[in-house]
């Protein structure tokens, strides 16, 4: 099979002509996939429990700013060398399978997650971010999304920032090399820096950054609500989208629970929709995954 127009509509909950209109130039690549079946989907899923069984990652534990320094300096060296910005966390997936919608399938191409999280994001920037003036980035690691945004609105002012300084020297050499109106800041979401300025007209975006703070997300949504941004887009994990009646689904919901991610984000942005506080927009199960998760539900919302 391969990725096509109506197959995006349907994960994306949308209609064709808006895929057409925001994503029909990266669908031109043929993105070829199959569902897979009998023997080998058993395989597979045994394969996964085995992983989860062995995994012991444990999101926000000790170390954890010590790893992300260190693997952002790495990416700092190999950016200067390179001119590569994909994160390794999207690269190392040789098995070449994954999830679309909520299936195991198996890729042609070992790049088929990075592939999908490009036609996804130009579909989510397109309809979002339109009106906006300007947007800032929470854990930005390596600025690829700032630097797609960049492509499609390049009149927009962007703001990237993260809480380890190796990800702002990297994301300020992009900046500068790439020619972008980016301006790059040091901040961390479980403390957040209250007197930051967020400019009118902004759009507040998080994209696998708030599944890193293990639930310690309260201060960073106060924090935004506070600064009254016209809209916010998460793209994150978050366990209540899976429906753990299917095998599939059960596996992702295992191994994110096991390692920790953030697991609350949707349950308190549906409480303060309750207390008339924020409106949410739009929220949906991520349309595809990795092999063990699936990391890309979105959620639109705007303070009240
Ligand atoms: C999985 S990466 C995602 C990076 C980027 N948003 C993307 O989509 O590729 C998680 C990011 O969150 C950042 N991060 C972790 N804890 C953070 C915190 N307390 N405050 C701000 N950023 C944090 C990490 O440094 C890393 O850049």
């Amino acid at each position: 099979m391969k990725i096509n127009i109506k197959i995006l509509s349907e994960l994306f909950k949308t209609n064709k002509s808006e895929i057409k209109n925001f994503c029909s130039h990266l669908v031109k690549k043929k993105i070829i996939f199959n569902y897979i079946k009998g023997e080998e989907r058993d395989k597979v899923l045994v394969d996964i429990l085995k992983r989860i069984r062995l995994d012991s990652q444990i999101i926000a534990g000790k170390g954890r700013t010590e790893k992300w320094h260190n693997g952002w300096g790495e990416a700092l060296s190999l950016y200067k060398k390179s001119n590569s910005l994909t994160p390794k966390f999207y690269t190392a997936r040789e098995n070449k399978y994954f999830r679309l919608g909520g299936e195991l399938i198996k890729s042609r191409s070992p790049n088929f997650e990075v592939e999908m999280v490009n036609i996804y994001r130009n579909w989510y920037f397109r309809k979002y971010l339109k009106n906006v003036e300007n947007i800032y980035e929470f854990g930005a690691g390596t600025g690829h999304n700032m630097v797609e945004l960049s492509k499609i609105f390049p009149n927009k002012k962007l703001y990237a920032s993260d809480f380890v300084s190796t990800s702002v020297d990297l994301l300020k050499l992009v900046s500068k090399k790439k020619k972008l109106n980016m301006r790059c800041f040091q901040f961390d979401m479980i403390k957040p820096n209250k007197k930051l300025e967020i400019k009118n007209n902004s759009a507040i975006y998080t994209s696998g950054a708030l599944e890193q703070l293990s639930g310690k997300i309260y201060d960073f949504i106060n924090f935004v609500i506070a600064k009254k941004p016209k809209i916010v887009l998460h793209v994150e994990p978050a366990p209540q989208f899976y429906d753990t009646s299917k095998l599939v689904d059960f596996t992702a919901d295992f191994f994110q629970r096991k390692r920790g991610y953030t697991d609350n984000l949707l349950e308190y942005l549906k409480k303060l929709e309750k207390k008339n506080k924020i409106k949410i927009l739009k929220k949906m199960k991520s349309p595809f995954g990795s092999l063990m998760i699936e990391g890309y539900n979105f959620i639109a919302w705007r303070p009240k």
